[in-house]
């Protein structure tokens, strides 16, 4: 039975294996055909927060492998009218598999510490592997072997960045990251990242247009992540110059991509033009969320991740 809490939980042979699923899969589904892979599994999701990608990409990708899936929203009342650990185990004896949104990442860990079936982070404030995943599946497939180029960061040291650098170590893409100062990640951060991908070349700077440079792919996410809408104001001064606009494309490799992953704050750290331009791959990569979390499922369900 495997887990997939942080990127972590997955080896570089066990992350292209799952891409190469997911291969098949897409190709399948392109061409009209649904393989029911996991007929009679149960899939329950358990969200803190709200989703629109993370919610309906897994339940349709359920639906194609022939599975079920049920949505568990906040009136469950997971962690308030019981305990997370009694919500576990009873959960565990229904579901083959949860796919968990919590506000706190340790709660995600408590889930899969006490349930008996898989559990998958649909997002932490520490993670978003799935993201992570789905982005480093859309790279592949716009610029074929990941490894020799550059995915830049620009923005805030979030859950989606943690994951996405843990990925670029685990298979060979180098990271630049253009954070303001007392956003950057933080010693504990850094020091998990370089235990989990030691291979990870990682180039940390202030300035954006550096980190853009020799860029393949230009990414950026909110200022203000899901739990942290206090601190928007004064996050929207500390990233004023983060903005990913024209000017900061033309900064990159001509034909750069731009990378979101969704929702965004237009007119933040995105600009319409940009995001709306030829360079923009966002809906390519919301689409590839599912036809990622296809291969997860197939694989972590299926007998290939039982052995793990
Ligand atoms: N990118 C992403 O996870 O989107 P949702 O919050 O809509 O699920
Ligand atoms: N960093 C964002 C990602 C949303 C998909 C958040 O946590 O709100």
């Amino acid at each position: 039975m495997r887990n997939l809490l942080t990127l972590a939980d997955l080896t570089s042979a066990e992350i292209e294996r799952i891409f190469s699923i997911t291969e098949d899969l897409k190709n399948k589904y392109q061409k009209g055909l649904r393989e029911p892979l996991l007929p009679g599994r149960m899939m329950v999701l358990v969200f803190e927060k709200p989703s629109l990608r993370t919610r309906v990409s897994f339940e349709a990708g359920m639906v194609h492998l022939g599975g079920s899936s049920m949505f568990l929203g906040t009136d469950a009342g997971f962690g308030r009218r019981e305990s997370v650990a009694d919500f576990a185990r009873v959960l565990g004896e229904y579901a083959d598999v949860v796919v968990i949104r919590a506000n706190r990442h340790q709660t995600a860990v408590d889930m899969a510490k006490y349930c008996s079936c898989s559990v998958i982070n649909g997002l932490t404030d520490f993670g978003h592997p799935c993201q992570a995943l789905a982005d480093l599946y859309t790279i592949g497939e716009l610029v074929g072997n990941l490894s020799g180029h550059t995915l830049a960061w620009i923005g805030d040291a979030n859950n989606v960045a943690r994951s996405l650098a843990v990925g670029c170590g685990k298979l060979g893409l180098r990271l630049a990251m253009a954070t303001p100062k007392g956003y950057q990640f933080d010693e504990k951060s850094l020091a998990w990242i370089r235990q989990q991908a030691p291979k990870l070349d990682l180039f940390v700077t202030t300035d954006p247009a550096e980190a853009v440079r020799d860029a393949v792919a230009i990414y950026t996410d909110v200022w203000a992540s899901m739990g942290q809408e206090s601190e928007r104001d004064v996050r929207r001064q500390a990233f004023a110059a983060y903005q990913v606009n024209a000017e900061l494309m033309s900064r990159a490799q001509r034909g750069a991509f731009f990378m979101h992953c969704l929702p965004a704050r237009r007119g933040e750290e995105v600009t319409d033009e940009v995001i709306d331009g030829p360079q923009s791959v966002v809906i390519q990569q919301a689409a590839n969320r599912m036809h990622v979390q296809k291969g997860i499922l197939a694989w972590m369900l299926g007998r290939e991740g039982a052995k793990g």
